[in-house]
């Protein structure tokens, strides 16, 4: 039985905040291994809610937000077994509580997952309202009115979301039509569907592989899902699901920054147990500038980037176009491409504060509303930064491997959320990066002994 050494990561168990050191200038060298996709294995867990039986789930990644997942499942009854650090087993058999409390939520908004499942096998739920984050407002309207259409009692509750199935306890089939691409929106509402009385139909429905991966596992399960990866899902609700046991895809969002840390750094990287089919559309445009990206095999590809980069214009978009968490990474590579860049992002409207610490690193940066133009080549300085986001602080580790001297970046619980182990991936191919500890006491901030973890 493994149990998560909670102290191991950088949240506040005990007013404990870890910093990345990085010296800038060393290629990294060498081989890397991807975990499993987070964005994948969130959904996932949420999906054994639907049946009393045990999920198995392996290649679960060692970060944060799983952590809270777990927490959260643990909380509403469920029993979390992990039998080695990345399977966890899953039996929701005795649910005694059906809600998503703040204090979860409030860290991780994917705990909206669990209304789905929780709506659909028990007719009743209560969530809180996921605040917005960083990135931008980030509300579940779409997830909460196609409840509405399955029939469901949606309220507002001193900051709540309470749902009611109709009085029979189920869920009737809908027909709904997003009127946005909404991942997760989509993820709740298949989850919801599968036990619905009737067949459901999902328009304009998100096409991402955490997608594919979830309705895998949900017909695994004894589900009827049929579509999913394309814009119209159809789902025929069953009265029951079983377990099952599933592998997470691997994260394709690790992958793409793994590519652009070796053209980055102007070095070779052989980047394993991944998806290449994933991130077409981000290995096209890194090829475009100039990246060398070889696919060894299907799970296996060759980056280098001897010539150095050109500047390349992007804009993010729904997948299969260039996704939104590729964002900050891609504009770290274009502050060393030649020419000027414009990265245009449409997904969500306050992704770029990962520029303004850019900018005091040396980036020539100017943001005007969803647009960024980007001139390069500019060397970088290291310096002190703060992390802000999951991507914007995987774009900082980026920047501080090619500047010049020592950055410094400050709340790296930001990237242990959705990085497994980054700093001794890093290390293990040639970066010069540590994690320092410091344990806030009486306020008082006491630095303490690097840690240094192996892959
Ligand atoms: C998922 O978030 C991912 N998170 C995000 O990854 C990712 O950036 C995002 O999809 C887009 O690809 C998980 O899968 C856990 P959306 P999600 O609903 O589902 C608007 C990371 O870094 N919208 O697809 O919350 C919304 O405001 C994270 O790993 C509504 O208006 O994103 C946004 O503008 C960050 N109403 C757009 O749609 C809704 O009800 C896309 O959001 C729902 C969404």
């Amino acid at each position: 039985m493994f149990l998560f050494p909670l102290s191991r990561f950088s949240f506040n168990l005990s007013g404990i905040v870890d910093k990345f050191r990085i010296v800038g200038g060393q290629p990294l060298h060498g081989r890397v291994s991807i975990s499993g996709a987070k964005n994948s294995a969130l959904p996932c867990m949420a999906a054994a809610l639907l049946t009393p039986e045990t999920v198995t789930l392996h290649n679960i990644p060692y970060v944060r937000d799983i952590i809270t997942q777990r927490r959260l499942l643990e909380d509403i009854g469920a029993t979390v077994l992990t039998p080695e650090l990345r399977t966890h087993k899953i039996t929701a058999s005795h649910v005694e509580v059906f809600e998503a409390p703040y204090e979860l939520v409030k860290t991780m908004r994917a705990s909206v997952l669990a209304l789905g499942p929780l709506l659909a096998r028990f007719g009743k739920a209560k969530v809180s309202l996921p605040g917005g984050c960083a990135i931008g407002t980030r509300p579940i309207d779409l997830h909460l009115s196609g409840f509405e259409k399955f029939g469901a009692n949606v309220k507002l509750e001193a900051g709540n979301v309470v749902a009611r199935a109709p009085a029979d306890g189920r869920l009737c089939a809908a027909d709904v039509h997003f009127s946005k691409v909404t991942v997760t929106g989509t993820e709740n509402l298949m989850m919801a569907a599968t036990l619905a009385r009737g067949t459901t139909t999902l328009r304009n429905a998100a096409r991402e592989p955490e997608i594919v991966d979830l309705a895998d596992l949900l017909n695994k399960m004894g589900a009827r899902v049929n579509g999913a990866g394309t814009e119209t899902i159809q789902i025929e609700g069953v009265e029951a699901l079983g377990g099952a046991e599933h592998t997470i895809i691997p994260d394709r969002i690790e992958t793409g920054t793994f590519i652009v840390a070796a053209a980055l750094t102007c070095g070779e990287l052989e980047i394993k147990d991944c998806r290449p089919d994933h991130l077409e559309s981000v290995i096209s445009q890194l090829r475009r500038a100039g990246v060398l990206i070889q696919e060894l095999n299907p799970n296996t590809l060759q980056v280098s980037c001897p010539q150095g980069v050109n500047a390349g214009d992007v804009s993010t978009a729904p997948y299969p176009a260039f996704p939104t968490d590729m964002q900050a990474q891609y504009m770290v590579l274009m502050t060393q491409a030649r020419g000027r860049s414009e990265i245009i992002e449409t997904v969500f409207e306050n992704r770029f504060m990962h520029a303004s610490e850019l900018q005091r690193m040396g980036a020539q940066i100017q943001i005007d509303g969803r647009s960024a133009i980007v001139d390069g080549p500019t060397p970088l300085t290291g310096a002190r930064v703060i992390a802000s986001d999951l991507r914007a602080s995987a774009s900082l580790v980026l920047a501080g491997l090619i500047a010049k001297g020592e950055t410094m970046i400050d709340r790296v619980y930001h990237i242990d959320r959705g990085y497994e182990k980054i700093e001794a991936k890093l290390l293990a191919v040639g970066a010069e990066i540590e994690r320092i500890r410091a344990l806030v006491t009486t306020g008082q901030l006491q630095e303490v002994q690097p840690i240094v973890e192996t892959v």
